[in-house]
């Protein structure tokens, strides 16, 4: 790997790689020569994502694993060593997500994001070290604004991707000295995903959100995906332990938009 764009037969694995963003992070690998291995919960899905990375005419496989459970995730990420050998690159960026007042939010429903977005995390990362750790394996994990943007009707996503954060920043000082590094990046909001669906379901509200954008648009998979090549390429070399917006500059002021429409369109909660 010479270069940000060099990845021939690098292996990649992907948690939560089967649609939306993480699906076209995969892909952008795939396209530079990548072997990629995607995991997600739907084996449908996995087979339709395994299929459009095996269309750059490199490998591609898929496991089925819950990112909450972490026997499976353990047996997932076993089977990709067997299959690919050690792992170059991590992408971890299962997620779960819906819009819901804290009142109207069960323990259960709180504990379902925490539990796939934060311990998901730290269980693909904790699985897939033993497979990864040598100098120049990248570890990123996908984030999100609310992470430090503080947004109504999501305050178990808010809780859960700090953590995702932090987990990022205390795992780059433990593992740095095996020469591993390990980045959060943060995507803005991304047109055509699950999550911009579940916040801004109309065209008027993705519109707004756009217009809440310093650089006036929503952002592609694309615009991830070239900044998570970044950080796996030894460009990045000297990164670790960073928190990397790619949000059009959207968390500096307009991102807390989403959860504040939600609260003037529900008034007062009893
Ligand atoms: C209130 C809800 C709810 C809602 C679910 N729950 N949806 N509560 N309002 N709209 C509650 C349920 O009632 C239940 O609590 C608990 O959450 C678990 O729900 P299940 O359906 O049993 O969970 P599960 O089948 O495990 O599914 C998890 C999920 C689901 C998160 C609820 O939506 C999912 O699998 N999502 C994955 C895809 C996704 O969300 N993609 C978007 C990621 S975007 P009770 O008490 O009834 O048992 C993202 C950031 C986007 O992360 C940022 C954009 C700027
Ligand atoms: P998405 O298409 O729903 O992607 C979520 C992925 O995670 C899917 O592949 C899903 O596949 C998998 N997944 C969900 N729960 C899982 C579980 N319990 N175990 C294993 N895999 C699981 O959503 P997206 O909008 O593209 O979001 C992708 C990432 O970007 C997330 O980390 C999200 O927080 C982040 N993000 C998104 C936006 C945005 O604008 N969309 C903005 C900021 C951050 P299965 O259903 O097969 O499990």
């Amino acid at each position: 790997m010479n270069n940000s764009r060099d990845f021939a037969g690098t292996v990649v694995v992907v948690a939560g790689g089967s649609s939306g963003i993480n699906l076209g992070i995969a892909d952008a690998f795939a396209a530079q020569g990548a072997r990629v291995a995607v995991v997600s919960r739907s084996q449908q899905k996995i087979d339709a994502a395994v299929g459009k990375l095996a269309a750059h005419g490199g490998e591609a496989i898929g496991f089925s694993a819950d990112v909450r459970d972490a026997e499976t995730v353990e047996a997932a990420l076993s089977g990709i060593h067997q299959a690919f050998g050690d792992i170059d690159v991590l992408v971890s960026g299962a997620a779960g997500n819906f819009p819901a007042p804290a009142l109207g939010m069960s323990s259960n429903g709180f504990a379902t994001v925490v539990d796939i977005d934060l311990c998901g995390t730290f269980h693909v990362l904790r699985s897939a070290y033993p497979y990864l750790a040598r100098p120049g394996a990248s570890i990123i994990n996908i984030s999100a604004p609310q992470a430090y943007v503080p947004m109504a009707y999501q305050v178990h996503v808010c809780a859960a991707k700090a953590g995702v954060d932090m987990v990022t920043r205390v795992l780059a000082m433990e593992w740095g000295y095996a020469g591993v590094r390990v980045n959060s990046v943060v995507p803005g909001p991304i047109e055509g995903t699950e999550g911009m669906k579940r916040l801004s379901p109309t065209p008027e509200l993705q519109q707004a959100v756009a217009d809440s954008v310093p650089l006036g648009r929503l952002g592609t998979p694309m615009d991830i995906a070239n900044t998570v090549m970044f950080l796996a390429s030894p460009l990045a070399g000297y990164v670790t332990g960073a928190i990397i917006p790619v949000d059009g500059g959207w968390s500096l002021g307009g991102a807390s938009v989403v959860g504040a429409g939600m609260v003037k369109a529900a008034g007062k909660q009893e």
